[in-house]
């Protein structure tokens, strides 16, 4: 067993945090209160190859394994979970699956522009009654011989106003249920094609969140992503990867907001001392590294699973569903730690407590995550990579 990093993955690790401290740090307050897109945040990300980081070079990404890809999530949610979301879907919800799954002409054609950053990519599998019952999708997808007819409304989608490529999930027919299923590239200027307004969150509200509708949108045959009735295991293996960049999300906030508590335990003095050597503020401290360590084991664990094209689903499920616990307790002890001050908006604290909320709900909530734990505990692990 070896839990050293390679030369490439710290380097990889610094740059992200280097970025995130000097570029993200100074704007992320004011993007938090006014909602607004983090354009030159997303812009030097795709200058860093982060919008593509697991994707082929011959497609234009930047070809790196998956634990690259958790490092950097890591220490740029530590900053601006915003920012990192946008990095998550594009990466291992967008770019992964058209990789593994779409045919060759698609792959040149959409993946360089998502790798690159020039287009970004949203996944739309969420509807207004079908979330964690995905299997309940409302969208159709309507065989019209060289096309399909595609209508419907999809909810909650992260990069919803912004994507220029959407992968959009639709039934095909209805009688055969999941294997009715469909996952469809779709282009945001093709007609019939609208967008909601940006939804006001509690977190991560500089993010792009709104609702996507079709009406009648012509999707071409080939733009279908893998055999007929392919969509809904396409859309669970897509979600098993998702799961890991989600978790190295909650563990980044949780990092950011231990770093930030112990700078402030260290600065601020109580009682004739500083704080940290009170033992109820020591403990706290305590208790955050050991969380995030534990949670840090469990998300590298995964991405190394992935890497090693082992079977990850169950591993990525337990990452995400404790280190997203390891980020909202975490970073509610911060904000105690802070005192008042960690009520007020310029220490951060707060913040990252609200973006923590987050990682327990998308991409499968805490209840779906141990609804995947407990069916691999009793069964086995059952999803093996389909080639
Ligand atoms: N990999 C491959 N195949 C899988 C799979 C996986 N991980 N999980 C399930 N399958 C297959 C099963 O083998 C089964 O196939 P067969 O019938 O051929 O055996 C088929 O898929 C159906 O599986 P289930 O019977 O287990 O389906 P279910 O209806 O019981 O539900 C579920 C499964 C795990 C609850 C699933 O619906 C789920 O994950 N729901 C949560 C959805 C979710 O995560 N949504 C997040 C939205 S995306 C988002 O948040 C994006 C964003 O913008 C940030």
């Amino acid at each position: 067993m070896d839990f050293s990093l390679s030369e490439e993955q710290l380097m990889i690790q610094q740059a992200a945090r280097e970025f995130a401290q000097n570029d993200l740090k100074p704007g992320v307050i004011q993007r938090d209160t006014d909602m607004s897109y983090p354009t030159e945040g997303v812009q030097k990300m795709s200058e860093l190859g982060f919008m593509g980081m697991m994707v082929d070079t011959k497609y234009g990404g930047s070809g790196m394994d998956t634990i690259s890809y958790t490092l950097a999530m890591e220490e740029i949610s530590k900053v601006d979970a915003s920012c990192s979301v946008i990095m998550s879907v594009n990466n291992s919800l967008v770019c992964a699956g058209i990789e593994k799954y779409a045919s060759e002409e698609n792959k040149q054609k959409y993946l360089p522009d998502l790798a690159t950053g020039a287009k970004i990519g949203a996944f739309c599998l969420s509807e207004p009654e079908a979330g964690s019952d995905a299997t309940s999708q409302r969208t159709t997808a309507e065989d019209k011989g060289d096309y399909y007819l595609l209508n419907g409304t999809k909810n909650w989608i992260t990069n919803g106003k912004k994507a220029g490529i959407y992968v959009v999930i639709a039934q095909t027919d209805i009688e055969k249920g999941h294997k009715g299923i469909n996952a469809f590239i779709v282009e945001a200027d093709w007609e019939g094609v609208s967008t909601g307004i940006k939804e006001d969150k509690l977190g991560i509200r500089s993010s792009d969140t709104s609702s996507v509708m079709f009406a009648d949108v012509k999707v071409p045959k080939e733009n279908r992503i893998g055999p007929d009735g392919f969509g809904f295991k396409y859309a669970m293996w897509t979600l098993d990867g998702g799961r890991i960049g989600i978790a190295a999300q909650a563990l980044g906030i949780a990092g950011g907001a231990y770093e930030l508590a112990t700078a402030y335990s260290h600065e601020r003095a109580a009682f004739g001392k500083p704080i940290n050597r009170h033992q109820a503020v020591a403990f706290k401290l305590a208790d955050m590294a050991t969380e995030i360590e534990a949670a840090k084991m469990m998300v590298y664990r995964s991405a190394w699973l992935k890497d090693q094209g082992k079977p990850y689903s169950q591993a990525a499920a337990m990452a995400k569903v404790y280190a997203s616990e390891v980020a909202m307790k975490t970073t509610v002890e911060a904000v105690q730690v802070h005192g008042g001050y960690g009520y007020v908006k310029e220490y951060h604290v707060e913040r990252l407590m609200r973006d923590a909320k987050i990682t327990q709900i998308y991409e499968g909530t805490s209840e779906i995550q141990r609804l995947v734990i407990s069916r691999n505990v009793i069964n086995g692990d059952l999803y093996l990579p389909i080639d």
